[in-house]
């Protein structure tokens, strides 16, 4: 455990380090529950929602997205059970001040004496309260008159109160799901392990419309297609598991569940739900708005509320798994350490690097002609600053896949040197084939080893 503890620190360190994730607000103290990603962490972040909705929306006939309000008005949180049932319990110790979530007790510390767990700090434990977990504020210029709002907790329900906009305004038909990638807001009670569990997150829902009765098999079709995408992002599978939901895990919305988890080092987590919601959202939104939000059935010429299949994704959550998983601290031929992820390369912030060896004889100008090339097509990046080996070393730790070195020989026959990240073995290629080489090795990339034994 104190080895694996260790992993994560060290994963939270190499963030900061190389600008992936940087504590919100840092000068002014940061605030829990909140990150800002840093110039790497932004790119991963972006590479990580792009292949998500070219997997969802792009490459699907049946699936089209859309982008709606954080902002809605308390009547849809009323009508959609959130206001009456998003809560999770609350105690607190009278003694420390402690406050903990009543049914994750086990796992939690008393923030006193962290060897310990809470209460046994010689406080009381209060009875548990339920606590609601959305953010509220006011619409308006003035406090008094304005409107109750709420942020998001979560994308979905967005995507159900635009269900008949979707339907009329394009050519989708039952079935059919509507994605969304967007920030949601939960006021946790407890917030731990870095970019697991926040107060500010980001999801990545698709809410897939099916007709009655087919909502299983729908359900089976949804955890094989996103359990698949999990393992095309390089997760390694031996790390990922699906795991049904018992009755008394289920959301209020759920007739069943399963989640994707990944083992951190912090121990088997959610990093996807898949839910199945039947037709609850969208009935409580018709009964609650007067509106119908039926589709006509043209073989039976009824009107139906169809089911809801919902995957619902975490993108820091997907950001940490791929982080988590990639990381490696490798002993080299020499005995020295380094530091290397691991990450397929179509999400490397950047996919080559380009180095000059010395900062003379032609070879910064050589490169620079490279570097621009192979930036028309590649996440590139020019780097003159220190030696070679240092180079390579900050490419290992933001995961750069490949490195290309101009050095005397290139300037006599134009061949460059490739390094591989991760064997960290070399070839020479010529600098005309140098494109067409890298985009193969990019589409065929595998990660050397499962992962099973670490
Ligand atoms: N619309 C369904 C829904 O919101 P959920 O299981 O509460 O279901 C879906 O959330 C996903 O959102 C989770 O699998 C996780 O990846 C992410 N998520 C939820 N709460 C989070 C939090 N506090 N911090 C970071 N990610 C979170």
């Amino acid at each position: 455990m104190a080895a694996e503890t260790d992993v994560m620190e060290k994963v939270v360190a190499l963030t900061k380090r190389r600008g992936f994730v940087f504590p919100t607000a840092e000068i002014y103290g940061g605030m829990s529950g909140c990150y800002d990603y840093g110039p790497v962490g932004a790119e991963l972040r972006r590479l990580i929602r792009d292949d998500w909705w070219r997997t969802m929306v792009t490459a699907r006939e049946d699936v089209v997205g859309l982008e709606s309000s954080i902002l809605m008005p308390a009547r849809v949180w009323e009508v959609s059970g959130h206001v009456a049932g998003f809560h999770d319990p609350l105690v607190d110790c009278k003694k420390c001040k402690g406050r903990f979530r009543a049914d994750t007790l086990a796992d939690a510390r008393c923030p006193e004496r962290p060897s310990k767990r809470p209460g046994e700090c010689g406080g009381e434990l209060t009875e548990p309260r339920q606590f609601n977990m959305m953010f509220k504020t006011v619409a308006g210029p003035v406090q008094e008159e304005g409107a109750t709002v709420y942020l998001r907790p979560e994308t979905a329900q967005g995507i159900f109160v635009n269900f008949k906009n979707v339907l009329e305004s394009t050519r989708v038909r039952v079935p059919f799901g509507i994605a969304q990638i967007g920030k949601a807001f939960r006021n946790e009670i407890v917030v731990r392990q870095f970019v697991f569990r926040l107060r500010e997150l980001e999801q990545m829902e698709c809410e897939f419309f099916c007709v009655p009765g087919t909502e299983d098999a729908w359900f089976e079709h949804w955890k094989a297609y996103r359990l698949r995408w999990w393992t095309e992002l390089g997760v390694r599978p031996s790390r990922l598991r699906l795991r049904p939901h018992d009755k008394e895990e289920l959301a209020h919305y759920a007739r069943g569940c399963v989640d994707v988890e990944y083992r951190f080092p912090f121990g088997w987590k959610e990093v996807e739900g898949i839910a199945s919601r039947t037709d609850f959202d969208l009935k409580a939104h018709q009964t609650g708005s007067g509106k119908g939000l039926a589709y006509l059935d043209e073989t039976t010429k009824q009107w139906v509320v169809p089911f809801v299949v919902e995957p619902s994704a975490g993108v820091d959550r997907c950001f940490l798994t791929v982080l988590v998983d990639a990381y490696e601290e490798e002993t080299k031929a020499n005995g020295e350490t380094r530091v290397v992820l691991h990450l397929h390369p179509k999400l490397a912030p950047t996919q080559v690097g380009v180095y000059p060896l010395v900062k003379k004889d032609g070879m910064p100008e050589r490169a620079r002609a490279i570097h621009a090339r192979l930036a028309t097509v590649l996440r590139a990046a020019y780097d003159e600053q220190a030696t070679v080996g240092k180079r390579y070393a900050r490419m290992d730790e933001v995961g750069t896949p490949f490195g290309v070195t101009v050095d005397s020989q290139t300037l006599v026959d134009g061949t460059v040197t490739v390094r591989d990240r991760d064997t960290m073995a070399q070839e020479r290629v010529h600098e005309d084939a140098l494109l067409g080489h890298l985009a193969e090795r990019i589409r065929t990339w595998k990660r050397a080893d499962d992962g099973a034994t670490a």
